[in-house]
């Protein structure tokens, strides 16, 4: 029987050694959140980075580390310190990733990093062509694996190969600045299908293919090399059951199985009288819109002082690509801010943000999302964003209002959220006061239709679309 196999930089697992010893945790972004479980309910394997660096492990280390893996059915693909460098915070991430979320200025082209994330893909393709078989079907994942595609292909032109972008895709005129774009490209039309959140990205794409390539292109399928490759958008979705059953057995919960989290925020809601939460969990990345968003939030309680000491926001950042220069000045500046703004304004019983910077365990984000009245998710510039639809899947009780911002790919299909301009704080301050005096009907009203939408088109829902497209793109004849 064939079989699927996925591919992506980061495994579902990320892991460490703390003093020898193994640590396995759940990697955090939406990619690895949303793919687990479509992997861990099908027959294949799922090729990727361990996390750690190949030459810092002696020869027990890593078969501990592929006993490991093989327990979660992944396959690991090797990096040393230099790919690690180069390839991952280099050229992923210091070149595509602000590119393609339009942060040209803090995009570095180098050519040591372009080499490495060649080097680098043909790693994965090798790893990936030992695990294959003929007739096989393969879906390489995101950004950091463009160039795998047309690699695998070359090798074994009788794989079925599905592509998806889980990151916005920008238009031609930033697109063209790069100077690989060519390679880049052709990497990716060695796939049978491309994916994307949204049809704007997937119409920025096909107007590079057209422009760069001078490709003539029909409608969404691009004739190329004998083949017809399709490309199309798919909105990914998240485990919705997985969410709500969460927030459901949380709402049993007793008292003494609470988390100290949990306790804490019970404490706070008891002794200030009415006060509110608001939510805003994201990786520490400069595309999240952290720093306005505290900001918006400081202007916000200024024009409306009378919600001093009434509402908290509750911010959580996941540390994310610390040896990237300009994630280290966003961490700065956020740590700033929130001391700044807490210092300005505190009272003995109040805080206006609450900042933890650390990834929490999944009952952690539960009790999180479900205790709070507004989620706050205002990225300046966002792929899809995921953490939107959680907060929707975890409200039980029909209560709660997402503020999202029009730069997340999420707003396309969730119009019933409070949709804002993440660089209005006029706009921001307005939409947190109508958030928190919403009537409850209304309330109840905007979350149905989205519940109603995410629980349909939940990831198995993406997933599994995604693959039958892809089956059908395969079968297409050049005429
Ligand atoms: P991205 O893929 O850019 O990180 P998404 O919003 O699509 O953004 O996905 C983020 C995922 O990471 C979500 O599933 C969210 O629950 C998870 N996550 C974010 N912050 C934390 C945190 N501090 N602790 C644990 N999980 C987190
Ligand atoms: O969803 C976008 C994404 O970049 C994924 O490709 C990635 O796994 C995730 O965010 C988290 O980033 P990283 O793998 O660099 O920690």
């Amino acid at each position: 029987m064939n079989k699927t196999i996925i591919v992506s930089n980061r495994l579902p697992v990320d892991l460490k050694y703390i003093d020898d010893e193994l640590v396995v945790k759940s990697s955090t972004g939406g990619l690895a959140t949303g793919m687990k479980s479509v992997h861990s309910e099908g027959n294949g394997i799922w090729v990727g980075w361990s996390g750690l660096a190949d030459e810092e492990m002696d020869e027990n280390q890593k078969n501990a580390v592929d006993t490991a893996l093989a327990k979660e059915k992944c396959v690991a693909v090797p990096l040393n310190n230099d790919d690690i460098e180069n390839y991952y915070y280099g050229f992923s991430n210091t070149a595509l990733w602000p590119l393609f979320h339009y942060f040209q200025a803090y995009t570095e082209f180098e050519l040591t990093h372009w080499d490495s994330y060649v080097e680098v893909n043909q790693k994965f393709a090798d790893v990936v062509l030992q695990q294959v078989n003929d007739g096989d079907t393969v879906w390489v994942h995101d950004y950091q694996l463009l160039l795998l595609p047309e690699m695998l292909r070359a090798k074994n032109p009788t794989l079925t190969i599905g592509f998806f972008l889980h990151i916005p895709y920008p238009s031609y005129e930033l697109f063209r600045t790069c100077p690989w774009r060519d390679e880049l490209l052709q990497g990716m039309l060695g796939a049978d299908l491309i994916g994307f959140h949204t049809y704007d990205y997937a119409r920025h794409f096909i107007s590079c293919v057209s422009r760069i390539k001078g490709i003539e292109i029909n409608f969404n399928e691009i004739s190329y090399a004998n083949r017809i490759i399709k490309v199309d958008s798919f909105p990914m979705g998240i485990d919705y059951d997985r969410y709500h059953n969460a927030a459901l057995e949380h709402d049993q919960s007793s008292e003494e199985s609470k988390t100290d989290l949990m306790k804490s925020i019970d404490f706070h809601n008891k002794s200030n009288d009415g006060s509110k939460l608001i939510l805003s969990i994201d990786r520490m990345d400069y595309t999240k819109g952290i720093p306005n968003r505290i900001k918006s939030f400081e202007y916000f309680l200024n024009k409306y002082p009378e919600y001093k000491e009434k509402v908290r926001l509750v911010m959580l950042a996941v540390p994310s690509r610390e040896n990237v220069a300009q994630y280290q000045l966003l961490k700065r500046e956020t740590d700033e801010l929130v001391g700044r703004i807490n210092g300005d304004l505190s009272t003995i019983s109040w805080t206006p943000i609450w900042y933890f910077y650390r990834s929490l365990p999944f009952g952690e984000l539960i009790d999180l999302y479900v205790s709070s009245d507004v989620a706050m998710v205002t990225p300046v510039r966002d792929g899809m964003n995921l953490v939107a639809k959680e907060y929707v899947a975890t409200r039980t009780k029909g209560d709660g209002v997402l503020i999202l911002s029009e730069m997340a790919g999420a707003a396309k299909e969730m119009l019933e959220a409070l949709i804002v301009n993440p660089n209005n704080f006029d706009q921001i301050a307005d939409s947190i006061k109508e958030a928190l005096e919403m009537p409850a009907d209304e309330q109840k009203t905007r979350l149905d239709a989205l519940q109603k939408r995410i629980s349909r088109y939940d990831v198995e829902r993406w997933a599994s679309e995604f693959l039958k497209a892809l089956k059908v793109a395969k079968d297409i004849v050049p005429v």
